[in-house]
């Protein structure tokens, strides 16, 4: 039995050889590693070692080695088609059987690669051709050297209508499959078809593998489109691609970094000047794809954006792809050029070291973000100078911070952002310590008994991540609480359909129970990578993922029983209400809480961003249409969707 290496590729990405590993073995997050004691032979402290990026584990004591499939085959002691079969359940997916239609299609694929490949070494050859001379001309004009030519396999598409075609016709090659490749474009008025690229410059396009897969084509002066790119085929997915991919792979693993930039060019010359770890996505925002695709090469790509209004745009969509992407040790980092000039540009002027000096300063994810909301809003509203302007920024950050699905990594971009809105917006801190003398020293504020955690600054407030338990009504209050959280995950895991839409409300909750919360977050996890279309292969791999007595909790809970709209099939309108009034309620109880602080934060220092703070609070409390003042009052009977879970206060926040 042989399995295609696409699958193989697609089992590897899919479950991460730590996941495998953890089945039998509990390992602790070290740096970028896991580490823990080694299944293979006897020992007390930990030598054994899991990296996810490089997708292995290794022991410094018994040297034991090898993949997620080894790790079956060694420790369950099965063949390597069992170990794939087992990969592919924790995966969930179907090992696709080789029937006679699967063998035909890989072969298929194996000859469009060919033909792309014949077609490559045609362009290469065409380019030193006296054909080519003015390509070469152009080439040199930018500075290109020969090494550089070769190393990313330059080329020229001759002028005419069909040299390309004829070319490959000689060679052997069926017409149909030179079309599906790309190459040339089936032709009118029963004429033979023509070649895709004339006269451009060739950039070869491969996979990671360093297969080619398609071509850009650039005009050589100053025609339009300036950029050809194969159209999509089988071989071929804008989307996924990532330009110099398999150049810079060696160079980025060794650096422990990569770095992103515009253009073709962009990554050529970088290359030529030595900076080998760079790629480029061909002319489109990085999708998830390619953000998971440099994620295993480096910990923080270092994303190029130059300086104008357009450069911002696209940092700003990166950075909002990556947001609840952001695992602990994995984010972003940003470059900006200067205004109109790309790395191929500010290296042909200053070489390698200009780029350098802009690549020691790059900005990390948190602080990009922050200046480019502030950026956004100020070209929308004018400076940032009012109280209602402020409030709005933080409100945006609020909610680009409420995309992060990592919780811890959510809690401290919330404590960084506060800290630089503290510093942009001229807050005074709370303390009075890094204020540089910015007005007296606080009082002290008492925080009325509820444990203190509402209140985490002046600037930016986290609503979700408020006091869990009202202390005052503790025992009635906390069986509410566990009903309501498994009402919530009920909905979550029977509706996700339903986790799409409250997707912002949901993922910016932090639910008090230990059991629950992790499946929460594993769903959401789950549909941001899978979607929400099979349910079944998420409920199979979230109990791989060890989340089984949770889900069996859930599903055996009386609150099912009470909740008919919360079992599988259950009527979705009213599991939407109820889960809607759930999240609302959790908010409005946070709200009050912050509230409290507002109310003490006026009376010790009646600043107007402080009464604008509270008047804001009070006007969006009473837009809710809860009592403001009175939490005893919170909810009473509001809902008629959810009966047994919308009662009085005492929620799970
Ligand atoms: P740029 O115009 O910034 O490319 O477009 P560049 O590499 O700096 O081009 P030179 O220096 O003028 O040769 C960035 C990328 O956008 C895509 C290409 O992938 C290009 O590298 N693009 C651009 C297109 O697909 N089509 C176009 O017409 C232009
Ligand atoms: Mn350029």
């Amino acid at each position: 039995m042989s399995f295609s290496s696409d699958f193989l590729d697609l089992l590897r990405d899919r479950v991460r050889v730590s996941e495998v590993v953890a089945r039998k073995v509990s390992l602790r997050k070290d740096g970028r590693e896991f580490k823990g004691l080694c299944p293979f032979h006897n020992e007390k402290t930990p030598s054994f070692y899991v990296n996810d990026d490089k997708g292995f584990y290794h022991c410094f004591g018994c040297g034991a080695h090898g993949s997620q499939f080894d790790f079956i085959m060694e420790t369950e002691g099965r063949s390597f088609p069992e170990a794939v079969e087992a990969l592919a359940g924790l995966a969930g997916v179907e090992v696709p059987r080789e029937s006679p239609e699967a063998r035909e299609r890989q072969q298929h694929r194996n000859s469009l690669q060919d033909v792309l490949e014949a077609a490559c070494r045609y362009f290469e050859r065409q380019l030193d051709s006296p054909a080519g001379a003015e390509a070469r001309a152009y080439l040199d004009r930018r500075r290109i050297t020969q090494t550089t030519r070769r190393r990313f396999r330059l080329g020229y598409a001759p002028g005419g209508r069909t040299a390309l075609t004829q070319f490959l016709k000689k060679e052997g090659f069926d017409e149909a499959l030179a079309i599906e490749a790309g190459l040339h474009k089936p032709a009118e008025d029963g004429r033979s078809p023509i070649d895709y690229f004339r006269d451009r410059v060739i950039f070869p396009i491969t996979d990671r593998r360093d297969r080619v897969i398609g071509f850009g084509g650039r005009v050589l002066g100053d025609g339009q489109p300036k950029y050809l790119n194969s159209p999509e085929t089988p071989l071929f997915d804008k989307s996924r691609v990532l330009y110099g991919i398999a150049q810079a792979r060696d160079a980025a693993r060794k650096a422990d970094a990569i770095i992103v930039a515009e253009g073709y060019m962009d990554v050529i010359a970088l290359s030529q000047a030595g900076i080998e770890f760079a790629v480029a996505p061909l002319g489109t925002a990085l999708t998830e794809q390619q953000l998971e695709e440099l994620w295993k090469l480096a910990p923080e790509p270092l994303l190029c954006f130059d300086g104008d209004a357009a450069g911002l745009r696209a940092a700003a969509r990166a950075a909002e792809r990556a947001l609840p992407l952001l695992q602990p040790g994995r984010s972003l980092q940003f470059v900006r050029l200067p205004e109109g000039q790309d790395p191929d540009d500010l290296i042909q002027e200053g070489g390698r070291q200009a780029m350098e000096e802009l690549l020691a300063a790059a900005k990390p994810l948190v602080e990009t973000l922050v200046e480019m909301e502030a950026a956004a809003l100020e070209r929308q509203t004018g400076p940032l100078d009012t109280p209602e302007r402020k409030a709005d920024l933080k409100k945006r950050l609020r909610q680009r911070v409420a995309k992060i699905v990592d919780q811890d990594i959510r809690a401290l971009y919330v404590q960084a952002v506060r800290e630089q809105l503290d510093a942009l917006l001229g807050f005074v801190p709370r303390d009075g310590q890094a204020g540089a003398g910015a007005g007296p020293r606080r009082p002290w504020v008492p925080r009325s008994g509820r444990g203190g955690q509402g209140y985490r600054g002046e600037a930016f407030v986290d609503p979700y991540q408020v006091q869990r338990y009202n202390t005052d009504r503790q025992s009635v209050a906390r069986t509410k609480a566990r009903r309501e959280q498994e009402l919530l995950v009920a909905l979550m895991l029977h509706h996700p359909v339903l986790v799409d839409e409250f997707w912002e409300g949901l993922s910016a909750l932090n639910l008090p129970d230990p059991e629950l919360e992790p499946l929460r977050e594993a769903l959401l996890n789950h549909i941001a990578h899978e979607g929400v279309s099979d349910i079944r292969a998420a409920h199979a791999s979230l109990r791989n993922a060890g989340l089984d007595s949770a889900i069996g909790r859930v599903i055996s809970s009386d609150v099912i029983h009470d909740h008919p709209y919360a079992a599988p099939a259950g009527d979705e309108k009213t599991a939407r209400l109820a889960l809607g009034d759930l999240l609302r309620r959790g908010l409005h109880q946070s709200m009050l809480v912050e509230l409290e602080d507002a109310k003490a934060a006026v009376i010790a220092e009646p600043s107007e961003a402080n009464h604008a703070r509270l008047s804001a609070l009070k006007e969006a409390l009473g837009r809710m249409g809860g009592s403001a003042e009175d939490p005893a009052m919170d909810g009473g009977g509001r809902s008629a969707a959810a009966p047994g879970a919308a009662n009085g206060g005492g929620s799970f926040f």
